[in-house]
């Protein structure tokens, strides 16, 4: 006996062609968190100086949040009949996550940090619009994983608002 398709929903047959422009969705997000690992590991190791141990921390523990919405994008991309896509496919874009030339200017890993919080969230932000009427399960772990980002955002935007205030951002 065939294994029956779901009637509704985004699992349907007759959904098989926006799930597969979601399944594409689904794969940016899963290298932008992947590259936002290895980013974060890079800063939360390189910077020195008294001032960068709470950027250092931080960072930290993002990674291992990051990598669990790396996973939970992996895992949603599965679930919607796709293939999580091999690590030959990755090119990488976060320029402004590189090392500064001197690993005392914690200014350029916190800017750096916002700017990689603010892509996420534009393209978490499109993906939940996408899913708001036809996935409600990758819409709400969308929105999950937005308030993750909302949140490292501010906190990174508080950080720098320190640096303003001194003059030295
Ligand atoms: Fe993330
Ligand atoms: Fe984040």
């Amino acid at each position: 006996m065939a294994v029956r398709s779901a009637s509704e929903g985004i699992l349907s047959d007759d959904n098989a062609a926006k799930r597969e422009e979601l399944i594409g969705m689904l794969q940016k997000p899963y290298w932008m968190e992947l590259e936002t690992v290895m980013s974060y590991i890079a800063n939360s190791i390189n910077p020195d100086g008294v001032r960068a141990q709470e950027i250092i921390e931080s960072l930290q523990s993002d990674v291992q949040e990051e990598l669990g919405h790396a996973q939970q994008f992996a895992q949603r991309i599965k679930e919607l009949y796709g293939v999580v896509p091999g690590s030959l496919e990755f090119s990488a874009e976060q320029s402004y996550l590189q090392p500064p030339e001197h690993q005392t200017d914690i200014v350029h890993v916190i800017k750096g940090v916002i700017e990689a919080e603010t892509g996420a969230i534009e393209h978490y932000n499109r993906i939940i619009e996408f899913t708001d009427e036809t996935d409600p399960v990758t819409n709400d772990m969308v929105i999950a994983i937005l308030r993750d980002e909302e949140g490292h955002r501010r906190l990174f935007e508080g950080f720098l608002r320190e640096y303003e205030t001194e003059g030295l951002a």
